[in-house]
């Protein structure tokens, strides 16, 4: 998640790009710049680490020009570098694009386009796009964009100005936010409103496949079939930090919403069902014989990332066939962990910076074995000291209870153990292409589920006022239990606990009466008849019963009358759903108890003490 910012109008264009980048550097701020056109010459200014930087260096400059545009990047593809900073420019400097989104196919297109003798400059997946518009340029910026994206597979919302053709920003979207800006004698796009809300509240949202041409004048709009189009614009009543929260109330909020986004850019380029496979060659590149090597997998984090660890055990376990631990971070080093050569030590972390996880990778390196990272935060810490990273996609996470990273992390442990299947042949082809296809239809069934979040608003407002929750699974969520127990201590200050539903019987069971709300997750599966039998002992206790169910179960509606019904997918694959209620939830009964979700008290977004 990056942001982008254009300007042309009447007003000298660098503070209003760097107004707009103060907006939008909660979407990310590994490295910031922009890019101005004066008299046909593009001035161009790029920092690595954030906004200030770059603030600092324009100071020694005086740069005056009515056109421009500004980037403020999180990184995917190439180290938070200056070289990778955006603007990214073609081969001679006339073409200067920024850009939102990821670029799937970038390494067919750079190679082909090097073998035309074009020149690369950074390692993004972006600088192809200036290239690609330097190749079709026959004199209409317009054309050659339109003709250049119809090259690209992924995701991106661009901005582009040319020497070669003063005056005008093109952009262009597809599954990256853009919106334009209208104003009098100027006009601008934006990755959201925050960025120009200043200056206007008239916008116009870009849609997938759709392009634009502006100047100080007007706008023009062109669908995917580069037929011009009329676009209506609608008159935005945010205030300046709503804008910033993309309209939601609070970052938490945003970022539960922005799950389906993160599955499909984290599963982006790497997954193919054609293919019937799964490519992380990019990031581990492990010959066959490496990864046959493998003989044990420990799974190292802290907090909700030792959640979606655990999940990862069933996964890897059951995918690839590889035994696997899961361990806390900050237990693993002092226990003087038995590690061997045939050992990868996997770290699961958002920020990369998390001082536990930092020192249980130290000590696993100690012992020299291979050592693994998934992270968020491109060139953190651990991704810098890890033998191999495999990122997630989720962007900025600002909400300190961990939501859409947790997400992400599924993806790629799963991933991960479908890489290995592949090698190790511990799958069949078919289960394997069964489960890619589940994994493709993700996307979709997470924002059918988060269209449901009144159904759980209402019981957050039923329950808020109870001091004791209980969170009941079985196998593969049982760690989603745990999940849901930490998100509602956190966030709303309530003694929680998550359960193995087979152990309530040997202790937890004492406590239920009915003050108790207990929310059990029973997805039909192998486990259903047990979790079944758990519901009764509760309900038989006059416990309090919250279920979520698979949709089109109608054995569960006889036995309990709050159940919330989530699409069917694999019973492998029912944590990414489950974990979305559970977080609703959360959010919702802290919103009821006037806590501080995004900033809940006594925690930090990153714990980087011990
Ligand atoms: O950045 P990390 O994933 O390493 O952080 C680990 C935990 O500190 C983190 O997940 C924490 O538990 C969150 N507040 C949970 O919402």
């Amino acid at each position: 998640m990056c942001g982008i910012i254009g300007y042309v109008g009447n007003k000298e264009v660098v503070p209003v790009l760097i107004n707009g980048l103060r907006k939008l550097e909660y979407r990310g701020y590994d490295s910031a710049g922009i890019t101005v056109l004066n008299k046909n010459k593009l001035i161009l200014h790029r920092c690595a680490g954030k906004l200030i930087n770059l603030e600092q260096e324009l100071q020694k400059f005086l740069i005056r020009g009515k056109i421009g545009l500004g980037h403020t990047r999180w990184a995917t593809h190439g180290k938070p570098t200056r070289e990778n900073a955006h603007p990214h420019t073609d081969c001679k400097g006339n073409f200067v694009v920024v850009h939102n989104g990821i670029i799937e196919n970038y390494l067919t297109l750079r190679k082909k386009l090097v073998k035309e003798g074009h020149k690369f400059n950074s390692d993004t997946d972006t600088e192809v796009i200036a290239h690609l518009i330097e190749k079709y340029f026959k004199g209409d910026l317009l054309k050659a964009t339109q003709r250049a994206v119809k090259d690209l597979k992924g995701s991106y919302a661009l901005g582009v100005i040319s020497t070669l053709y003063p005056g005008k920003i093109v952009a262009a979207r597809h599954g990256s936010p853009l919106i334009v800006g209208i104003s009098e004698k100027e006009n601008f796009i934006a990755s959201d409103v925050s960025a120009i809300l200043a200056y206007t509240k008239k916008v116009i949202s870009l849609e997938d496949g759709e392009t634009a041409i502006l100047d100080f004048k007007g706008v023009k709009f062109f669908n995917s079939c580069d037929r011009e189009i009329h676009k209506n614009s609608r008159t935005i009543e945010w205030d300046p930090m709503m804008a910033e929260k993309g309209g939601y109330k609070h970052f938490m909020l945003k970022e539960i919403c922005e799950q389906a986004d993160v599955v499909r850019d984290t599963l982006r380029g790497r997954i193919c069902l054609e293919k019937g496979g799964v490519f992380l060659e990019e990031e581990i590149g492990w010959k066959k014989e490496e990864i046959d090597e493998i003989s044990r997998i420990f799974i190292v984090a802290c907090g909700t990332s030792y959640h979606s660890g655990l999940i990862g055990k069933y996964v890897l376990e059951d995918f690839a066939k590889i035994p696997c631990e899961v361990d806390l971070a900050s237990e693993f080093r002092y226990r003087n962990p038995l590690l061997r050569k045939g050992d990868l030590v996997v770290v699961v972390t958002q920020s990369g910076e998390t001082a536990d996880t930092l020192a249980a990778l130290r000590e696993a390196k100690k012992k020299k074995v291979k050592t693994l990272a998934i992270c968020n935060v491109m060139d953190s810490s651990i991704a810098q000291e890890c033998d191999y990273v495999v990122y997630t996609r989720c962007g900025l996470e600002v909400g300190v209870a961990s939501t859409k990273a947790f997400m992400g992390q599924l993806v790629v442990l799963y991933l991960l153990g479908l890489y290995f299947a592949k090698f190790r042949k511990s799958l069949s082809i078919l289960r394997i292409k069964q489960i890619i296809s589940a994994l493709l239809e993700l996307p979709v069934k997470i924002e059918k589920t988060i269209e449901m979040q009144d159904i759980i608003r209402d019981y957050a407002h039923r329950f808020f006022r109870k001091s004791d929750f209980l969170y009941l699974g079985r196998n593969v969520n049982y760690p989603i239990a745990l999940e849901g127990a930490l998100k509602l201590k956190e966030i709303a200050y309530i003694h929680a606990e998550g359960y193995a539903a087979g152990e309530m019987k040997h202790g937890p069971i004492a406590l239920i009466d009915e003050n108790m709300p207990i929310l059990v997750i029973a997805n039909q599966g192998k486990v259903y008849d047990k979790i079944l039998s758990n519901i009764k002992e509760v309900k038989a206790r006059d416990g309090i019963v919250i279920v979520l169910a698979t949709k089109g179960d109608r054995k569960i509606a006889k036995e309990v009358e709050d159940v919330f019904y989530l699409p069917k997918t694999l019973e492998i694959l029912t944590p990414f759903l489950n974990v979305i209620p559970l977080q609703f939830l959360a959010y919702y009964i802290a919103l009821k108890r006037g806590c501080d979700v995004d900033q809940p008290r006594n925690l930090a977004k990153s714990v980087t003490v011990e």
